[in-house]
This record gives C-alpha cells, structure tokens and sequence, in this order.
C-alpha cells in the first residue's frame, strides 16, 4: 500500500433541494475533490412537497464517505480533512423524537404551499389576538416583521410545524409527552452526525433560526411570545448557536469515514453563497440561481426593514462572541426550475444546456413575456394568487422566443428585488456577485447585466455555497490564517479568471422591456383563489 500524504483541507457538507454533495476545498478553495448523489423528492399531491430525513441524512453518509475514497485514491490521507462546514436548503421542517432519535414524519420542503390555510388562520389571530411583546399586545402583520424581519407565509419553518402538529398525530403526541425536538435541515443533520439518540446535540444555527419565524433578530434569541402564538412549548425547540464555532464532533454511530473530525460551521444556503461569494462589506450582493434564486446584501450590523417585500435575515455570525451580520433578501420561487419544467414537461428542450443555443438565435423575445409564477410570486410581490402566464404572444413567436422570455423571466425579477434594495438602502449597486448552476449559461448572465444595469461578476469556481460553510469552519478551526471579520485575509480565495459581464443596452431599451414586464405582473396576479 503506497503512503498517502498528509495535507491541510475542509470539507463542506452541501445539501439543496434536490442533492447533497461534499466538496473538499483547500486553502485557496480549489477543489480537491467531491461526491453529489440526488435523493428522493416525495410530491403527494399538488403543492406538496416533502423529503424523508432518513433520506437526508443517509445522503450525507454517502457523499462524504465516497469523498474520501476519492480522496485517498487520490494519495491524500483522509486526516487531511481538519473539519467540515455544513450548509442547507432552508425552512425545510424536520420532527423526531428525543427518545427514539427517529422522524416522526416526513419533512416539509421549503416551497410547499400545503400551509395556505394555516397562514390565513394566523394571520386573522395576529390581527385580532396579536402577540405579546414585552408584556404588552401588539397586532397586525408589523408586529411580526417588527420580531423576526419575516412576514406570515407558507415559506417560513413555524407554519410548517403548526401544520404536522395538527395532521400528525405521532408529532402532536410527542409535543404533548414532552419527547418531540423540531429543526431545520442542519438541526437534524448535526444531531444524527454528532450521536443521534446516544448524545447528539440539538442545535440550529443563526442564519437558520432566521427563516423559523419564531426568532427575535436583534436579541438571536427565540420570542416567547412567538411561540405562546404559534403553540409550541420551548422544550421542542434547538439551541442557537452562531455560523462558525466548533459544534462537536462526527460519532461513530455515523459510520462515516470523518469520525472524530470537528463540525465547526453552519449556515443557510443562501447566507453560505453570501460567505462564499465574499460578501463582507456592507453594500455588497449576491444571487445564487438555483431552483429558486435569491438575491442577498449585506447591510451590515444594521437591521433593515423593508417597506416594499424585502424581507430581513440574518447573514452569518462569525462566532459566539461576532456580531451578528443582517441581510435583506429577494427570494424568488422560480428560477432554474423553469428551465426543467421547459425540459421535463414541455419538452422545448432535450438538456438545460440547449438553452443558450434556442434562446440565442433571437435577438429578443419579440414582446414575449413569461411570468413564471408557478407557486405564486415570491419577493417583492409576495402574492400567492399568481399563476405562470405566458403573454404577449403572436403567430410569429417560436419556442426561441419563449426560452429567452424564460431567461428574461429570471433577470426581471432579480432586478424588481434590487430596485427595491437600492430604493430602501439609498446605496446603487455596481455590482453582482452570482453563483448557482443557471450561471454557467453565459447568455443568462449577459441578459440579466443588460435588465439589470450593473455589472455581474461571476467566479470561475462556482460553488460559492459551499465555499461559505468551508470559510466558515476554517474560520472557526483558525485555519490558513482565514479571518471573516478580516476580509484581507481571504483575498487570494477564489479570485482567479472571475469574469464581468458588462451592460450591453442603453438605459431608455432597458426601462421599455421593464415597463412591459411590470404589466405581464400586473396580469399574472391575483388569477388563483
Ligand atoms: O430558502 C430555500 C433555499 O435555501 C433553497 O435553496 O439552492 O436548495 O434551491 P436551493
């Protein structure tokens, strides 16, 4: 057996909607390398969507183990690895119970919309009851962004829990002996990698605490009113712990070829792409363009309500002791999964990466517009009522028109979500920093600098949310000299071969295409009951 070299690396633990992957890093985030595998999506019925978390958490078994095998066979001795960053798909609710360590039922995805009535039904009680706040009452939707920068929404964790509560009876059982712990997805993969039953610990990071609607941002801590509100006793709920700290370390029972090896840093997808894509500064943004696409930027210290459908999230805490870094957001519910639903459903194209060619051979969209509300339209508009609409068509549209409409679909909105950042913050955005598969389509990018404005600037080395859980562990561990709070220290990682794309239109083109994406809006919405 030939002797396998020791080097110095993190591993960061990835984990979206629809796949994990392990991605080990070094010191300047190059990739050494890396193991992806899809699990099961569970789509019981319209609007629903759920994910085994035994599914979940075996998926990470497997990536990391494979990883490693890679890894050696590459001649890197597995201890190469100092410690892994874990990073997650948000608000997808996780139940289990304290006594088993098993699921009590299936988690609920982020962007199910089984919850419409629940958030009716809350938002009657929060007009009529309210909530408490230091001892007194305070009604309607302010006194809950007041709380938590986050409106009543299907998208948020707390309706999710409410909703098994009520439907689950396993899960309204445990709550009621006392033996249930609610998380996010880094909750329940911390606890399982940490021991599970046998002395797993029940945490949830900031970022993630962030998205549950039960926290208070500016105390990081959970509101007791917020859960006399939404019924659930405390005793359910994780400790909150910053983004970059050493949690524990992988148990044995985890079967994982890391066992020992420091979990040392937590976020949220979107906040580990706005670590990764080196957002520090206040003022600075990024948009990661997954399944959905979401815009971040970094306001700082400061905590920034929004008075047009931004809403306000915590960013990273780099430490117990940092403090803590906010965020406002644009969430926008569709992204790359309208060009899988053009692929899978509509058949307009074989692969994803047809896109570019049919929507390239048009120079424009011939006044074609699709809104693609497919589950009601996120940031800013926030209307659930909202359907997909494809409009202005003529007998002269072809499938390249509606293609590039698709990829104009993604621009217009990132763009509605920066109009507002830029209106509330008073700062104009030179800049945007972008990541997530839908970037490796350099049409997609050139488009969304022209309806933008500004330029985008994407990295050669694309896995920006993974990169953020890796700086934030490697922050955390002290190693290569990483310092978040000193931004200098990270700026020979993942500066190399980055490219700018620049406007290509003038203001007067890109304000018409605008004003005719503002009316495609207006006519999506309120469509559904
Ligand atoms: O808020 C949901 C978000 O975290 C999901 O991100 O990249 O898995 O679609 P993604």
């Amino acid at each position: 057996r030939r002797e396998l070299r020791h080097g110095s690396f993190i591993g960061s633990v990835d984990c979206g909607t629809t796949s994990t992957r392990f991605i080990i890093f070094d010191e300047q985030a190059k990739i050494i390398t890396e193991h992806q595998t899809e699990y099961p999506q569970i789509l019981p019925h319209a609007g629903w969507h759920e994910q085994d978390p035994v599914d979940l958490i075996d998926s990470v078994r497997e990536v990391i183990n494979n990883a490693i095998e890679k890894l050696e066979w590459m001649g890197w001795h597995r201890d190469s690895v100092k410690g892994i960053g874990i990073t997650n798909q948000r608000e997808t609710t996780v139940a289990w119970s304290k006594s088993t360590g098993q699921p009590l039922c299936n988690a609920i995805v982020w962007d199910d919309t089984r919850t419409v009535t629940v958030v009716r039904q809350f938002e009657e009680k929060l007009e009529e009851e309210g909530i408490v706040v230091d001892g007194k009452k305070a009604t309607g939707r302010d006194a809950l962004v007041n709380i938590t920068g986050i409106p009543l929404s299907t998208y948020f964790s707390a309706v999710k829990l409410r909703w098994m509560l009520d439907h689950h009876k396993d899960v309204a059982a445990a709550h009621e002996r006392d033996d249930l712990l609610f998380g996010t997805v880094d909750s329940w993969f911390v606890y399982n990698l940490t021991g599970g039953v046998n002395g797993g610990i029940h945490v949830m990071d900031v970022t993630n605490a962030s998205r549950t609607l039960l926290l208070e941002l500016k105390t990081l801590t959970f509101h007791k009113g917020l859960l006399d509100f939404f019924g659930f006793r405390e005793s359910i709920l994780p400790k909150i712990v910053s983004s970059a700290e050493v949690y524990g370390e992988i148990a044995k029972s985890m079967e994982s070829a890391l066992t020992g090896v420091p979990i040392a840093g937590i976020a949220g997808d979107q906040q580990a792409a706005l670590v990764g894509n080196k957002c520090f500064r206040r003022g600075e943004a990024k948009n990661t363009y997954g399944t959905g696409s979401f815009v971040l930027f970094n306001t700082g210290e400061e905590i920034v309500l929004s008075k047009n459908g931004l809403i306000t999230t915590v960013g990273y805490q780099a430490g117990p002791n940092s403090p803590p870094v906010y965020a406002l957001e644009g969430s926008i519910a569709v992204a790359g999964s309208a060009i899988k639903w053009l692929r899978d459903q509509v058949n307009l194209i074989q692969e994803s990466s047809d896109m570019d060619m049919l929507a390239g051979s048009v120079p424009d969209t011939g006044g074609v517009y699709f809104v693609t509300a497919f589950a009601g339209l996120l940031a800013p508009y926030w209307d659930r009522s909202a359907t997909g609409t494809l409009i202005g068509l003529t007998l002269y549209s072809t499938s390249a028109h509606i293609a590039r409409a698709t990829l104009e679909a993604m621009a217009y909105q990132s763009r509605a979500v920066l109009d507002v950042i830029e209106n509330e913050s008073g700062t104009k955005l030179e800049m945007l920093k972008v990541d997530g598969g839908v970037t490796n389509s350099d049409l997609a990018m050139q488009i969304q600098a022209n309806i933008g404005g500004f330029k985008v600037c994407r990295p050669s080395m694309r896995e920006s949310t993974a990169l953020g859980a890796a700086l934030l562990a490697g922050h955390a561990l002290g190693l290569f000299g990483w310092d978040l709070n000193k931004p200098e220290t990270l700026k020979d990682v993942n500066t190399a071969d980055a490219y700018i794309f620049e406007p290509e239109i003038d203001a007067k083109v890109r304000r018409r295409m605008i004003q005719g994406w503002d009316r495609a809006v207006e006519r999506a919405r309120a469509w559904r009951d």
